[in-house]
């Protein structure tokens, strides 16, 4: 799941942040289907020769560890599906528009290393279809700006892995869950990004520096998609949680329902891809090119149509 929060001043930033161990998961899909509209989550994956969106080699900000073609991935089947949702038609990404549509202004992915593999997806979707596009970038502490100079769009990925503080108090670790003491670039931007999925590992103590608590699938040797519309496992109980809490939410919080649709791409990881002839065995994150081009993809998506209503 992945949250977007757009056009917040401090006044509802509060707001999130203290209703935030409740918060977790509002969906705008009230407003959607109030609309009229289709639900772009429900849906299924269909192959595609015209994908993948990008090439990872020619992108400058993938991680090694999503580089899973160069790291050595034979099969390549997994870079062609496109997700297709039953009941619409999504827009296709459009970078230009994308970017005219956020001009002169800042979106930030705020998160554990989901949100990083999410971040780098934008940018080189962006960077794929527009190759001479200007860019720059800095690091400011725990903060990465890329920004589209020719069109003044900055990305922005704040690594923040709980979103709130987490601090040792007499030898222990504990969550501040109403303090961001890196909330200060919170307060410059126009959208933020969030996922929620890390508070759904979490049980009695913090695992220290294991930026990711996977689920025990086991996704290694997947070369296709799991085919339907259903995920055939138990829900995750984290997404009614998340749904309920947003739904009593006042801030505008648009809810990328992602969950199910990257549940069904068992073949979408790095497994042991995540580095040239590794060990590793990662099921948590996604190979780029791959599933999180979908995310971003729905992200556009639902700014087209919610603009368009
Ligand atoms: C870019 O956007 C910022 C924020 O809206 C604005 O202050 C600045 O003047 C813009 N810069 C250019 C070169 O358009
Ligand atoms: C992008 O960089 C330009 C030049 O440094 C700056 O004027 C502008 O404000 C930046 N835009 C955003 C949205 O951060
Ligand atoms: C995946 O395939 C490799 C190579 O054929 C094999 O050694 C390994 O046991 C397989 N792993 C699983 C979990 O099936």
């Amino acid at each position: 799941m992945a949250l977007l929060i757009r056009g917040y001043h401090k006044a509802s930033l509060l707001l999130v942040v203290s209703y935030y161990f409740l918060v977790l998961n509002h969906i705008c899909a009230e407003q959607i289907s109030s609309a009229g509209r289709c639900d772009l989550y429900q849906g299924s994956w269909v192959y595609d020769e015209s994908y993948p969106l990008y090439d990872s080699s020619k992108c400058p900000w993938v991680s090694e560890s999503f580089l899973c073609v160069p790291n050595g991935r034979p099969d390549k089947d997994y870079l062609k599906y496109r997700w297709s949702p039953s009941g619409c038609h999504a827009p296709r990404f459009d970078a230009l528009d994308f970017l005219r549509r956020y001009t002169g202004k800042k979106i930030m992915f705020v998160g554990d290393s989901i949100s990083n593999n999410q971040w780098q997806s934008l940018t080189c979707m962006i960077h794929a279809a527009i190759p001479n596009a200007k860019y720059s970038g800095h690091l400011e502490q725990n903060t990465v700006f890329i920004n589209f100079t020719d069109y003044n769009v900055s990305l922005l990925y704040n690594r923040n892995v709980y979103l709130v503080d987490l601090v040792a108090e007499n030898s222990e670790r504990v969550l501040k869950i109403d303090t961001i003491s890196t909330g200060d670039v919170w307060k410059e931007v126009d959208a933020v990004i969030f996922n929620t999925w890390h508070w759904w590992w979490l049980t009695g103590s913090l695992q220290g520096g294991n930026d990711w608590g996977s689920p025990g699938t086991n996704c290694a040797n997947h070369t296709a998609p799991i085919y339907g519309t259903v995920y055939p496992g138990s829900p995750i109980p984290g997404v009614a949680v998340v749904k309920q809490v947003l739904s009593r939410m006042s801030v505008h919080v648009n809810l990328l329902d992602i969950t199910t649709l990257s549940r069904l791409r068992i073949d979408g990881h790095p497994s042991r891809y995540a580095s040239k002839g590794g060990t590793a065995h990662d099921c948590g994150h996604w190979c780029l090119a791959g599933v999180p081009d979908t995310w971003n993809s729905l992200f556009y998506a639902s700014v087209v149509l919610s603009e368009s209503a």
